[in-house]
């Protein structure tokens, strides 16, 4: 019978039945070693028993009330985020789209209210993703992601990303920018890094924002909750930004999204600004405020140290054939000399499954409770295939 399912996703020929840690069980009872974590959000990794029964446990007490109330656990979480982040108040959503589409909503409230500018203009970087809502593939820089779907929303100034110049270009030819959005490491893209490191980047947008009175946004999405070894990545800086998205590894799975705000960019929204019916149910809270305990207790430091060990397996195993590695913690881009698509392929057959962006990268984004052993395993096998696959490329 043909798939009832509109076609929006070339999925592979595989399904799973059940998941535990780093494993994947498919519907036949195989395992597979997953380096994907459902795209960078089971950073508990799969059926983690304390989230497992914290939802289960609040399925059963209160799931949902509205907004129209008081919701004590939106008011905890709040609290938890506001600990791990440094930030000052939340607003919660279902998907990191709509998380940025909050930050890009308080970019135009702040260019209004505060600067008098009634067309703002926001700065998005090229091989950016922040998302499938027109507003926010608007801000994505990648064309394929946009076609089709003109016209676009206004008010977004691309440019390359990793690069201070061409903002302080843009800050002195467009008296209407009010913002920066950016991914601290790009994600959908590879996993492109600033080649500097994290650092001295977000530090140079965070002074060019100072400087213009602008709001720095950070889209936290996927490198946040401890993808990259901190909490958030800017916490690798010392920089506090003015707004943050995070979604994905909130709920390790349970869908949450939330837009986190401080300093000038702290009072911008009042009643009736913005809002969602499942922003923040009692369920989804309790999720997340489980996921950021577990998180604390030590997969952040964990995502440290395998990443090193990761990084360093990859460059002893594959350095010879030009292979290099970007990326911090457990958000690892593999760079290999050429295309490499069919690897996902060869890589499940044997076991693993595994993520090829931007033609060339292995996208790694392994659970960041991955121990020593699976990390060498995950090396181990796909260095193996990368070797062959590279060789194979030699030969012909
Ligand atoms: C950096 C970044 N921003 C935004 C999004 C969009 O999140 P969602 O798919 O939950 O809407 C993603 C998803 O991949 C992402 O990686």
């Amino acid at each position: 019978m043909s798939s009832a399912l509109m076609p929006t996703y070339a999925r592979q020929p595989v399904g799973f039945s059940r998941g535990e840690g780093v494993w994947l069980f498919d519907t036949e009872g195989r395992r597979y070693l997953d380096t994907t974590a459902g795209i960078a959000v089971c950073g508990l990794g799969h059926a983690h028993p304390a989230v497992a029964e914290a939802i289960a446990d609040q399925a059963r007490t209160l799931v949902h009330t509205s907004n129209l109330y008081q919701v004590p656990l939106q008011e905890k979480l709040g609290e938890a985020l506001r600990d791990v982040s440094g930030m000052e108040l939340c607003f919660f959503g279902n998907s990191g789209a709509e998380a940025n589409e909050a930050a890009i909503k308080l970019a135009r409230l702040f260019a209004h209210k505060h600067k008098g500018i009634s067309e703002p203009a926001i700065i998005v970087m090229e091989n950016s993703f922040h998302g499938r809502t027109l507003a926010t593939l608007s801000a994505t820089g990648n064309k394929k992601i946009q076609d089709g779907f003109g016209p676009l929303v206004p008010g977004f100034v691309r440019v390359p990303f990793d690069d201070v110049a061409a903002i302080e270009k843009a800050a002195a030819e467009n008296p209407n920018i009010v913002a920066i959005l950016v991914e601290p490491i790009q994600g959908e893209s590879g996993v492109r890094a600033p080649a500097a490191g994290i650092a001295p980047y977000l530090e140079a947008l965070h002074a060019i924002c100072d400087k213009n009175d602008w709001l720095l946004m950070l889209d936290e999405i996927q490198t946040g909750n401890g993808r990259t070894g901190k909490y958030f990545a800017y916490q690798h800086s010392a920089i506090l930004p003015d707004v943050v998205s995070t979604a994905k590894g909130l709920g390790n799975g349970f869908p949450i999204g939330a837009c986190l705000v401080r300093g000038k960019a702290r009072d911008l929204f009042g009643p009736g600004n913005h809002g969602t019916t499942y922003g923040g149910t009692p369920l989804a809270c309790r999720a997340a405020l489980t996921t950021i305990e577990e998180l604390r207790k030590g997969p952040i430091d964990n995502a440290r140290v395998m990443g090193e060990r990761i990084r360093s397996g990859f460059l002893n195993t594959l350095g010879d054939l030009g292979v290099t590695v970007e990326g911090a913690g457990l958000m690892l881009g593999v760079v290999l000399p050429k295309p490499c698509g069919e690897l996902v392929a060869r890589a499940r057959e044997d076991g693993v499954l595994l993520i090829v962006s931007a033609e060339n990268r292995i996208r790694l984004l392994p659970p960041l409770i991955i121990n020593g052993e699976e990390a060498d395993l995950l090396v181990e096998k796909i260095s193996a295939l990368v070797r062959t696959f590279l060789n194979e490329g030699a030969a012909a």
